[in-house]
């Protein structure tokens, strides 16, 4: 199968070879708790708030994205689980799926299902 479509300004497509950090591997750093920071193509960047992503699903969340799953869900992108972590506790059939080793440890620390598998794979 062909890769995704590279996106400008994407890290995974970095100018210089040394700098080249790829998705799955910004993740990782990113679940780790390693400080990240979003850089824009005109050069600004701001601190990603990573964080927010390894505590629990907020009240936003759930009604968004977890109320409407009646019947068995994936997950696609799971991140460290709060979603699919989410589910499970409701006794949904969910399956996470994401590139991130680190994103998949987490979401199956919440004891929910996961893989590390590239949706376009
Ligand atoms: C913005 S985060 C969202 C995490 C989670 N859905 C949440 O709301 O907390 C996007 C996630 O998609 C994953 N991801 C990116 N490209 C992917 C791909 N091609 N296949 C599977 N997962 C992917 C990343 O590793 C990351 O965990």
């Amino acid at each position: 199968m062909t890769s995704p479509p590279r996106i400008p300004g994407d890290v995974a497509h970095a100018a210089s070879p040394r700098s080249v950090l790829h998705c799955a591997d910004a993740f990782d750093a990113a679940f780790a708790g390693r400080p990240c920071r979003v850089v824009r193509d005109d050069g600004s960047s701001h601190v990603l708030p990573t964080w927010l992503w390894s505590g629990d699903a907020t009240v936003s969340d759930l009604a968004l994205f977890a109320d409407p799953c009646h019947g068995a869900t994936l997950d696609i992108g799971c991140g460290p689980g709060r979603i699919t972590g989410a589910l499970a506790v409701r006794g949904i059939e969910v399956l996470g799926i994401d590139t991130s080793a680190q994103a998949v440890r987490l979401t199956r620390a919440r004891g929910a299902m996961a893989l590390q598998r590239d949706v376009f794979d």
